[in-house]
C-alpha cells in the first residue's frame, strides 16, 4: 500500500480475554509514554467479561485515541486477535502489547523509533538478548519451558531465527504496509514468530524486562502449548520429518543388526554395541546427505560434525536407556510407554542439538 495515508502515525495493538482489571492502567501509562506522538491505542477483545466496556469508559477521558473491537465469535485466538488489529489499524506502523502490563508501555516509543528506521520491518522485545530480562516468567516450570522451547524453534529455523533470540516474545513493532496478510495462518499465541518465518521481512531486536503481570491471571494452558508444537511442525515440516523417517529407518537397522549377528551366535552385548555404532555412523551420512545437506558450508568441517554428532549420539543412547529402565523400576510405567517417552524427547533433543551445534549457522 504504497503511498496509502493513514490517521495516524503508530497504532498499539492489544489482544486481550478477560483482562478489565488491566485496562485503566494500561491506558494511563501509554498515554503517557506516547505523549507527543500521533498514536493510538486498539483494543482486539475475546473476553467473556466486561472489558471492551471498561475500554469505551476509559477511552472517554483518554488522551489519546482508544477504542476495541470486541469479538462475538473469536477465531484463531490471540493470534487472529492480532491480525485483526493490523487489518483495522489506521496507521502502518503498528506495536503489539500485552494487555497485562508483562510488557512496559514505556518500551514502546524505542521500538516505535527503530521499526521506523529504512533497514528494518520489524522489531522485536526481547527477553533473552543481553540487557533484557525474564524474571516475569512465574515459576522454574515456565521459565523453563519458555527457554526450551525458544531453543528448539530456533533449531528448526537455524538461518531465519538466527539473529532473533526470542521470537516467541509477544511485544513487538512492525511495518504492516510490508506485509501481505494473506499470507499468515494466526493460530494460538506465536504470531510473530508466525509472521518472521512466513515472510523475508527484515528483523532487529531491543532488549526490555518482562514484568510481572499487573492484575488478573495468565492465559496460557497446556493447550496452548500443544498447539504451539503444532504450529511449529507444520511450519517447519519439511526437515524436522525428514530427520524423523532417517532416525525411524536407524531403529529397524539396529534390531535387524541385532538379530543377524546374534543368528550367528555372536554374544547379545557385542551384537547390540556393534548395531548400535553402525547406525550411529550411517544416521550421520544420512542426514548429512538428506537433511542437512544446506548446511555444509557450516563453520564447522566434516569430521568435526562427524565427531560432534558421534559423541552426542553415543552418550543419548548411554543416558536413554538407564533413565527408561528408571521409569519402568520405580515409576511402574509399562515398558513399551517408557520406550516411546525416552525415544521421542531424546528426538527432540538430538534434532536440536544437530541442527544447533553440529550444523551451527
Ligand atoms: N483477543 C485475545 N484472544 N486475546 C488473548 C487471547 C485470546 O484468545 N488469549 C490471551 N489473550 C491476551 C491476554 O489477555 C493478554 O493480554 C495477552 O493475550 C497475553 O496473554 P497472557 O495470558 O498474559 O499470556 P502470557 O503472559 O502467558 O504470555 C505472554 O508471554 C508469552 C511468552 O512467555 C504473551 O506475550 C505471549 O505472546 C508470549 O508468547
Ligand atoms: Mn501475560
Amino acid at each position: 500500500m504504497a503511498g496509502a495515508t493513514y490517521a495516524h502515525d503508530l497504532t498499539v495493538i492489544v489482544p486481550t480475554y478477560n483482562e478489565s482489571g488491566n485496562v485503566a492502567e494500561l491506558v494511563r501509562r501509554t498515554a503517557l509514554a506516547l505523549e507527543g506522538l500521533n498514536a493510538a491505542i486498539l483494543f482486539v477483545d475475546d473476553s467473556t467479561d466486561d472489558t471492551a466496556d471498561v475500554v469505551r469508559e476509559v477511552a472517554k477521558t483518554a488522551p489519546l485515541p482508544v477504542s476495541v473491537i470486541h469479538r462475538d465469535e473469536p477465531v484463531n485466538g490471540l493470534g487472529g486477535a492480532v491480525v485483526e488489529g493490523f487489518q483495522a489499524a489506521a496507521s502502518a506502523i503498528c506495536v503489539v502489547m500485552d494487555g497485562d502490563l508483562q510488557h512496559p508501555p514505556e518500551k514502546i516509543r524505542e521500538l516505535y523509533a527503530r521499526v521506523s528506521e529504512p533497514d528494518v520491518d520489524i522489531v522485536a522485545a526481547s527477553r533473552y538478548m543481553g540487557g533484557g530480562d525474564a524474571s516475569g516468567l512465574a515459576d522454574v516450570t515456565r521459565h523453563l519451558v519458555s527457554r526450551g522451547s525458544t531453543l528448539v524453534t530456533r533449531a528448526m529455523f537455524p538461518l531465519r531465527l538466527r539473529h532473533v533470540t526470542d521470537p516467541m516474545t509477544g511485544f513487538f513493532a512492525i511495518d504492516v504496509s510490508k506485509l501481505s496478510l494473506a499470507t499468515l495462518k494466526p493460530r494460538g499465541f506465536k504470531i510473530l514468530l508466525e509472521t518472521i518465518v512466513r515472510t523475508n521481512l527484515r528483523v532487529a531486536e531491543i532488549p526490555f524486562d518482562f514484568a510481572d503481570r499487573f492484575a488478573g491471571d495468565s492465559k496460557a494452558s497446556l493447550m496452548q502449548g500443544v498447539r504451539f508444537f503444532q504450529q511449529l511442525t507444520l511450519l517447519r515440516f519439511g526437515k524436522m520429518s525428514a530427520f524423523a523417517v532417517i532416525g525411524a529407518l536407524g531403529a529397524v537397522a539396529n534390531v535387524a543388526i541385532v538379530w543377524l549377528l546374534t543368528e550367528f551366535g555372536m554374544d547379545y552385548i557385542w551384537a547390540a554395541i556393534i548395531a548400535a555404532e553402525v547406525t550411529i555412523v550411517a544416521n550421520f551420512l544420512l542426514i548429512e546427505r538428506f537433511v542437512f545437506y544446506d548446511m555444509k558450508g557450516a563453520a564447522r568441517g566434516a569430521w568435526r560434525r562427524f565427531a560432534s554428532s558421534f559423541v552426542f549420539n553415543n552418550v543419548e543412547s548411554a543416558v536413554r536407556i538407564p533413565v527408561m529402565s528408571l521409569m519402568v523400576s520405580s515409576w511402574g510405567m509399562p515398558s513399551p510407554i517408557a520406550t516411546a517417552i525416552t525415544l521421542a524427547v531424546a528426538f527432540v533433543i538430538r534434532f536440536t542439538f544437530h541442527s544447533l551445534v553440529v550444523y551451527k549457522p
